[in-house]
């Protein structure tokens, strides 16, 4: 066996990534990170810093200016359009703070989608459902569900078709505080579940708390809690010391 052969591969690296919003600011500048497989991450960082717009490079939903993102071993930078898209359908999930659920759709509908996108069986829809704990509610339609039962259903459809990455933004902005806590303990528990690397963008301490790693954007870079750089990321996933929980000087929630 090659050395190659033992080291797994990351499920995501950002290398050099930037980005600027026309001659304004600069958000991203040559961000470097890597995301180890099945590792869940939570990234904190004041409001404006560009929290979204790194998940929404990831996610291809806005394009870097310069830099790489390698989904699972695949750069996307390398890829046409069009196999960018399907590697990204095939790779990722999504979670959002407004949840994002078609409201015409039923919930297995909802949730079938990603396997249907994927030319997958929609076997798995429902038991996905009863996995984030609506069992037996596939014929219902969302405007019959509270808050936090619609994010529930978000889960369960950015998990449906295995992704090896998935990306949440604010998944709790939108709860109350108690529904928060049990639909972000079911949110850990599925990704870690499922296999999928996770990546949360919250204002929460609360919420960061879970992850195994947290991370501050900042100056248009990622950086551990402590300060240092987090160029080589992989091996602080399982260095307990990226664990301290020493908290920002005013997080954003403050600034609500
Ligand atoms: N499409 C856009 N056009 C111009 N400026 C943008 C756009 N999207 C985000 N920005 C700006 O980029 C910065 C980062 O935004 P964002 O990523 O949404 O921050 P966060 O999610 O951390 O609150 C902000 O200053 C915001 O105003
Ligand atoms: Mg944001």
């Amino acid at each position: 066996m090659t050395l190659r052969d033992e080291v797994a591969v990351p499920a995501l690296e950002c290398r050099g990534l930037s980005k600027q919003y026309g001659a304004g600011r600069i958000v991203l500048a040559h961000l470097d990170f890597t995301l180890g497989p099945g590792e869940f991450v939570a990234i904190m960082g004041d409001s404006g810093v560009g929290k979204s717009t790194l998940l929404n490079l990831i996610a291809g939903l806005d394009s870097a200016d310069s830099g790489d993102v390698i989904i699972d071993g695949n750069s996307v930078t390398r890829l046409d359009d069009n196999a960018a898209t399907r590697l990204r359908r095939r790779k990722l999930g999504f979670v959002f703070q407004a949840f994002h659920v078609l409201p015409h759709l039923t919930l297995a509908q909802n949730v079938a989608l990603p396997l249907l996108l994927n030319d997958l069986p929609t076997d798995g829809a429902l038991d996905m459902l009863a996995a984030v704990g609506l069992s037996g509610r596939g014929d219902d339609f969302p405007r019959q569900l509270s808050g936090g039962e619609l994010q529930r259903v978000a889960i369960a459809r950015a998990l449906v078709h295995r992704p090896k990455l998935l990306l949440a933004d604010e998944p709790t902005g939108n709860l109350d505080p108690d529904t928060a806590h049990d639909v972000l303990g079911l949110f850990r528990a599925q990704s870690k579940a499922t296999g999928a690397a996770t990546i949360m963008v919250t204002h929460s301490k609360a919420a960061a708390a879970v992850a195994d790693r947290i991370l501050i954007l900042s100056d248009g870079g990622l950086h551990a809690e402590s300060g240092e750089s987090t160029d080589s990321a992989t091996s602080a996933a399982t260095n307990p010391s990226s664990r301290t929980r020493s908290s920002p000087a005013r997080s954003a929630d403050d600034a609500r």
